[in-house]
């Protein structure tokens, strides 16, 4: 299953990709971890992306249509992916459309979760990161059992630079100006489908497996 998984800045993206992944079994592509490891790891790429990032800008196109051609080109995609955070210009959505044609691949399904403005400025700056595995946690809304230590592997947990509440506002209006119009691009292909996001994990799940088996 070749699925794309929309939705602004903060709105659990990430969150139910991992779910996704683990019912699945296919991998999880997301630029803004890609971009994060080449920052972390301190390559030319990544030395480009934090610019851009910290900002609360996007990566140039020319930067992020290479990433992810190279990536959508490798075997482990033939038989599905969840592409999360791509494309988010409508040239980014115009340039997978033709690398996708050269791979001989469909898109089955465009999940948008949906969530107010208001509410994703909480989820971001609540936030926090485990620094050793990655897992997601929210102070209020999915809190450790431990503060500031991950469930998962006694990590540390960070807040991403990122999330800082100017910039989270930034990027909100980045997404509004140069992203939204996607969702349009998308219903006139006929494989869009919104889901609510503003409902627990676990049922917002519920309703993106629902509607990838057609029952929605
Ligand atoms: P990226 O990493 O893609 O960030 P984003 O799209 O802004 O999305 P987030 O990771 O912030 O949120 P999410 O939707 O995954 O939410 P999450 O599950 O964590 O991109 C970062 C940067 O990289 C960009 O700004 C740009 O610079 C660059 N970039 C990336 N892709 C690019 C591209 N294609 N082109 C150009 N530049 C690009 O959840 C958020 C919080 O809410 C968590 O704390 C979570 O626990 C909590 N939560 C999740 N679901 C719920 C729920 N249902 N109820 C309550 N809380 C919830
Ligand atoms: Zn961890």
């Amino acid at each position: 299953m070749h699925i794309l998984l929309m939705g602004p800045p903060g709105a659990g993206k990430g969150t139910q990709a991992v779910k996704l992944v683990e019912a699945f079994h296919i991998p999880h592509i997301s630029t803004g971890d890609m971009f994060r490891a080449a920052v972390k790891e301190g390559t030319p790429l990544g030395k480009q992306a934090k610019e851009y990032m910290d900002a609360g800008q996007l990566v140039p196109d020319s930067v992020t249509i290479g990433i992810v051609k190279e990536r959508l080109a490798k075997p482990d995609c033939e038989r599905g992916f969840i592409l999360d955070g791509f494309p988010r210009t409508l040239d980014q959505a115009d340039a997978l459309d033709r690398t996708l044609c050269e791979l001989g691949i469909r898109l089955d399904r465009v999940i948008n979760i949906s969530v107010p403005a208001e509410e994703l400025v909480k989820r971001m700056t609540g936030r926090r990161i485990c620094r050793s595995c990655g897992a997601t946690y929210h102070i209020h809304f999915n809190p450790p059992a431990q503060a500031g230590i991950c469930d998962k592997c006694g990590g540390e947990l960070y807040q991403r630079a990122d999330d800082q509440e100017q910039t989270v506002t930034k990027r909100l209006a980045v997404y509004s100006a140069q992203t939204q119009p996607l969702i349009e691009y998308y219903q006139d292909k006929g494989l869009y489908t919104e889901i609510d996001g503003q409902q627990d994990i676990d049922k917002v799940f519920a309703d993106i497996v629902a509607s990838l088996r057609g029952e929605q």
